[in-house]
C-alpha cells in the first residue's frame, strides 16, 4: 500500500483550507483559481506572471503539431476496441455536443480524451499505485465532432484513484477532456464528473472552481435514453466553448 509523506496534510485540514480558500476568494464562474491552497501542487505551477500576448498566431501555427481529419479512425471513439480482448469494467457511452455561448453546434472539433481504468490505474509510468493495470484498456480516444457538434465515446466507467496531496486523497472518478479550436494554440482541456459521487465533497481539484453552479456543469448526468440494453450505460455531457455558462477549463 502506497502510504503519503506523513508532513501531508490530513482531509480534515483540507477541509478547512477549502473554507478558508472560499472565504478569500470569492465565487468566480469563469475560471478556476490558478493559485488554490487546498490543491497543494498548484502553488508550484501556478502561472506567476501575465499571459504574453500572441503577436502573429499564423507564425505561431507554423511550428505547432498538424491534426487532419484523415488522421481519426472511428475505432478511436471505442476504447473498448482494439486490444486483445474486452476491458474490465462497466461499458459506458459518452456523448454530448460542443456548443458556442449563443449554443450553436461547433462541427470537426477534435476532442481527445483520456482516463483511468476500471480499478482507477492510468496506463502510465507515473501511476505506481497498487491497482491493477488492464492489458485491454489505453485509457486513450479521440473523435470528431459531426455536423450538430456532437462527440460520442463508447469506454469504461473510470475508477477513483489515490493521489497525495493529503492523507487518504482520493480523486472523483472523472474523465479528461481536451478541445482543440481551429488551432492548436486554441486547446483547452478539463474534466467530467459522474454525478452522486460522494468523493466531489472532498476533492481540493474540483472544489478550486469555486462556484457551485460552474462545479455542477463538470458533471455529467445519466441518460437511461442513452443506455443499451444489456449493453451499456449511457451518460451525457455538453460542453460549452465560452460565454455566461462555459464549461470551466484548467488553463484559462
Ligand atoms: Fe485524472
Amino acid at each position: 500500500m502506497t502510504t503519503p509523506p506523513t508532513t501531508a496534510p490530513t482531509q480534515a485540514e483540507i477541509d478547512a483550507a477549502i473554507v478558508e480558500a472560499d472565504r478569500t476568494a470569492p465565487p468566480d464562474p469563469h475560471h478556476p483559481n490558478r493559485d488554490y491552497p487546498p490543491y497543494r501542487s498548484s502553488a508550484l505551477r501556478h502561472p506567476r506572471q501575465p499571459l504574453l500576448p500572441i503577436v502573429d498566431p499564423e507564425a505561431v501555427e507554423l511550428a505547432g503539431p498538424v491534426f487532419g481529419a484523415t488522421d481519426v479512425s472511428s475505432l478511436d471513439s471505442d476504447l473498448t476496441l482494439g486490444l486483445a480482448g474486452e476491458p474490465a469494467g462497466q461499458r459506458i457511452t459518452v456523448t454530448g455536443r460542443v456548443v458556442d455561448r449563443s449554443g450553436r453546434p461547433v462541427p470537426r472539433q477534435l476532442v481527445e480524451i483520456w482516463q483511468a481504468n476500471a480499478a482507477g490505474r492510468y496506463a502510465h509510468d507515473l501511476d505506481q499505485h497498487p491497482a491493477p493495470l488492464d492489458p485491454n484498456f489505453t485509457g486513450f480516444g479521440r473523435c470528431l465532432t459531426d455536423d450538430d457538434g456532437s462527440y460520442a465515446f463508447t469506454t469504461i466507467r473510470p475508477g477513483a484513484y489515490p493521489w497525495r496531496n493529503h492523507v487518504n486523497a482520493w480523486r472523483p472518478a472523472h474523465i479528461h477532456f481536451s478541445l482543440f479550436g481551429t488551432a492548436f494554440t486554441q486547446r483547452m482541456v478539463t474534466q467530467m464528473y459522474f454525478p452522486g459521487d460522494p468523493l466531489f465533497r472532498y476533492d481540493p481539484v474540483l472544489r478550486s472552481v469555486t462556484d457551485q453552479a460552474a462545479r455542477d456543469r463538470l458533471v455529467a448526468r445519466y441518460d437511461h435514453d442513452l443506455s443499451v440494453a444489456e449493453w451499456s450505460l449511457g451518460f451525457r455531457w455538453d460542453i460549452v466553448l465560452d460565454g455566461p455558462i462555459s464549461t470551466l477549463f484548467e488553463d484559462r
